[in-house]
């Protein structure tokens, strides 16, 4: 059956581990889709893996739009979510509107979009019909801004604004949280303080879920993050490295300590 955004909030209520990996084109998605991994997010991260450059900064909403549309071609059970990238949904709400209704068009059923309480106004979109995940913790898009891709909230204070601002979001409306580089500790708090699910990457195993860059994972990516894991490696295909993730993911071996701050 396919997943909703209903699903994936019983499987939280439920305590059952949400698995997603960012996807890019149909052939992976057929594959991811067969592995039954729960959510497919067209991550602005094909910028680096698929683009090549050293950020996700040069991908365009045009670029976006016809990855969404390539994976929700290959997808029947997935549930799809597509990031707004760097510039698509700033300075206006109108301007973001625009910009996740393309996605949305494209096969999308929930767009990502990166911020803290800042993004709060923005995400009033969603009462226009379109869901939005927010993702905070370290922000990609804002890798300048922040010196590097480096662990965020380790501070007391920091951590307290991170809950803050994930409660600012949920009660924005935003239905689904990505947490990204923050401590185990930080990233569990950060979910009690919630009733919609967290999707952790770098951010502990007390996540309601937990995503991974694709390339990363198939160990294709030469400057995969500590917090990653090559789940290609002792299998013999790439559905058999998803279903370990899945696995691996529903039944808490993964992340360990090691993949964690
Ligand atoms: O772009 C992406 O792949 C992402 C994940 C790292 C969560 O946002």
């Amino acid at each position: 059956m396919a997943i909703t955004l209903t699903t994936l909030k019983a499987m939280r209520e439920r305590s059952e581990k949400i698995a997603v990996l960012t996807c890019y084109d149909a052939s992976f998605a057929r594959v991811l889709d067969t592995a039954e991994v729960d959510v497919l997010l067209i991550g602005d991260s094909l910028g680096m893996v698929i683009q090549g450059h050293r950020s996700t900064l040069p991908v365009k909403l045009a670029e976006m739009t016809y990855h969404t549309r390539c994976v929700a071609t290959g997808t029947e059970r997935a549930f799809i979510v597509a990031d707004l990238p760097f510039g698509s949904y700033q300075p206006s709400h109108e301007r973001a509107y625009v910009s996740a209704a393309r996605l949305m068009a494209a096969g999308a059923h929930m767009v990502k979009l990166e911020g803290g309480a800042v993004m709060a106004d923005t995400i009033a979109f969603t009462q226009r019909g379109i869901p939005v995940c927010a993702h905070i913790g370290l922000l990609p898009q804002s890798v300048n801004q922040l010196g590097g891709y480096k662990v965020q909230g380790r501070e007391e204070a920091a951590a307290a604004q991170l809950v803050a601002d994930a409660q600012a979001l949920e009660a924005a409306g935003s239905t689904l949280i990505v947490l990204e580089m923050v401590p185990a500790t930080v990233a569990e708090a950060v979910t009690n303080a919630l009733t919609i699910p967290t999707i952790g990457i770098g951010a502990g195993v007390d996540c309601s879920g937990q995503v991974l860059v694709l390339y990363d994972m198939l160990g294709i990516y030469p400057r995969a993050p500590k917090f990653s894991k090559n789940f290609l490696a002792g299998t013999d295909s790439i559905e058999a490295a998803a279903r370990a993730y899945v696995t691996a993911v529903k039944n808490r071996s993964f992340p360990t300590a090691d993949h964690a701050f």
